[in-house]
């Protein structure tokens, strides 16, 4: 490989869309004091996407939007969620096998589509990640008062978080999220040998879920499986997905609509499979193992998903399942509290390494934005002895363990969708440019059938995106209006490529 930068395919312009070359971001990762260790196998990613994947979307938001929305057909909602993932997959597979660097979509788009696109899609993907491991970390913490209180102990409600628009500190998920940067910053591989043991533990119980519930299946439970359509209440208003008010529809839950709006609220129960990617760096053999990692992962939690909310809404009437715990619920319902305390307690354990990897994920694209320079260069030094990034870890860790203490999950959870669609369409973008731009870099992993593939993907992110409230679409505009002004205030003049094009334009 040339050391030069005027080869590879590295336009030298001062604009907006000078991209990194895809040699270089491979070589700013074998600067020593910026190299993470490489200790992850193709095991070791697809246990760490299963261990991201499933968490409070299928234990949390399978009852309430089976209850709200869409009835036992919450079933096909995961089922549209899951193919919208799974386009999104192919994409992001040849994405990661190409550029298998730390960052996920940020570096991928640095490489195709420019930097001010890398920008948008890196400070997008701090959104979906920092909200995402908050919303996780206050659902961990509903389990857990759930399981002290079955203890007999009680928590005050000023630290038991906000209720019933009731403010309370929600104390355990703050030392939760707290505990989890200490276990990060003292190293990836006790990161991944304590996210073994408990996704193994998530998963038995997903199972036991699946297993045991089938016994307790009543068919008349199904009927009807997708109920009819009815109209909101308020009349919707922001709260109504764009899509209704835009065609004019009268806002409505259920129904065949309400089948697309559940799929992006369960959509939520899908990310992690593109953190996968972020940890392309740390893998042995990214070009081969990366691939591997996103599509098992993602296609293990797809069956279970199914699975489990076929199994949940055939247990209980759809419209009394609870919003709160509905797998445990459900095994209550049909008398046995047993399993629903085992049950309350996998899930506990299993969101535990959700919030953990989400909060990997999102120290991980600071750490290579700020190695880019678009945030301050100190966030990017490695720890001598541990080997990682512990300056962004311990400055997100910090921020993200004050918004859990504050925050509530609900709307959240909507705006870290948005986030993660939006950053799909970016990819699968850049998947065409690449191609374009670069048709001669190795590819483990290629995409079939492009550019048909990331269009279609492309559409069906759209899609699910526009089945989202106004209100969440008017939240995500705002961040991003932040996003815009900082780079422009100092991303911008601070990036390594702009000191690169200085440099280059005052030669001879
Ligand atoms: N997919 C993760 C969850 O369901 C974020 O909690």
């Amino acid at each position: 490989m040339s050391g030069t930068t005027s080869v590879g395919g590295t336009p030298v312009s001062n604009t907006l869309f000078r991209t990194k070359s895809v040699e270089q971001s491979i070589r700013d990762t074998e600067e020593p004091e910026h190299a993470l260790k490489k200790s992850l196998s193709a095991l070791d990613l697809t246990v760490f996407g299963v261990g991201v994947i499933i968490g409070t979307g299928i234990f949390v938001l399978t009852g309430k939007i089976a209850k709200e929305t869409a009835g036992p057909a919450v079933a096909l909602a995961f089922v549209v969620a899951g193919l919208v993932c799974a386009l999104a997959a192919l994409c992001y597979a040849e994405f990661a096998s190409t550029v298998p660097v730390a960052g996920s979509a940020y570096t991928f788009s640095y490489a195709s589509l420019g930097e001010f696109p890398a920008w948008i899609i890196g400070w997008d993907l701090i959104l979906e990640l920092a909200l995402g491991c908050a919303v996780v970390a206050v659902g961990w913490s509903g389990y857990m008062r759930s399981l002290l209180d079955t203890a007999g102990m009680h928590l005050p409600q000023t630290l038991s978080g906000t209720h019933d628009g009731k403010f309370g500190f929600d104390l355990l998920a703050c030392v939760l999220v707290l505990v989890l940067t200490g276990i990060l910053v003292a190293g990836m591989k006790l990161s991944s040998r304590v996210t073994n043991v408990i996704v193994a533990v998530k998963v038995t119980v997903v199972l036991l879920v699946i297993i045991v519930g089938a016994f307790f299946i009543t068919g008349a439970n199904y009927d009807p499986f997708v109920p009819p359509s009815e109209p909101a209440e308020g009349g919707g208003g922001i709260t109504a997905p764009l899509v209704q008010l835009m065609f004019g529809f009268t806002p409505s839950h259920f129904g065949v609509m309400g089948i697309f709006t559940a799929a992006a609220v369960v959509f939520f129960a899908f990310i992690g499979f593109d953190i996968v990617a972020t940890a392309a760096e740390e893998t042995h053999n990214p070009q081969r193992d990366v691939p591997r990692g996103i599509i098992g992962s993602l296609l293990i939690c797809t069956i279970l998903y199914v699975a489990v909310s076929i199994v949940v809404t055939g247990m209980q009437k759809y419209s009394e399942l609870s919003t709160d715990a509905p797998l445990a619920d459900a095994f209550k319902a049909v008398g046995h509290p047993f399993w629903a305390g085992l049950i309350s307690f996998g899930a506990a354990v299993g969101l535990t390494s959700v919030c953990m990897i989400l909060l990997l994920g999102q120290t991980r694209v600071f750490f290579a934005m700020s190695r880019d320079g678009l945030l301050p260069l100190t966030f990017s030094k490695v720890h001598p002895t541990f080997g990682t990034p512990y300056r962004s870890t311990v400055l997100l860790g910090g921020i993200v363990a004050v918004v859990a203490g504050f925050t509530s999950i609900d709307e959240l959870a909507e705006l870290v969708n948005i986030g993660t669609l939006f950053a799909f369409v970016v990819v699968a973008l850049g998947v065409i440019v690449l191609r374009k731009q670069r048709p001669d870099l190795p590819r483990s992993f290629r995409t079939p059938l492009v550019p048909y593939v990331p269009i279609l993907s492309v559409l069906a992110s759209l899609w699910l995106m526009l089945n989202l409230p106004a209100e969440t679409w008017l939240r995500f505009g705002v961040w991003m209006v932040l996003g815009v002004v900082i780079y422009f205030a100092y991303g911008r003049s601070h990036s390594r490529l702009h000191a690169r094009d200085a440099h280059a334009s005052d030669a001879p």
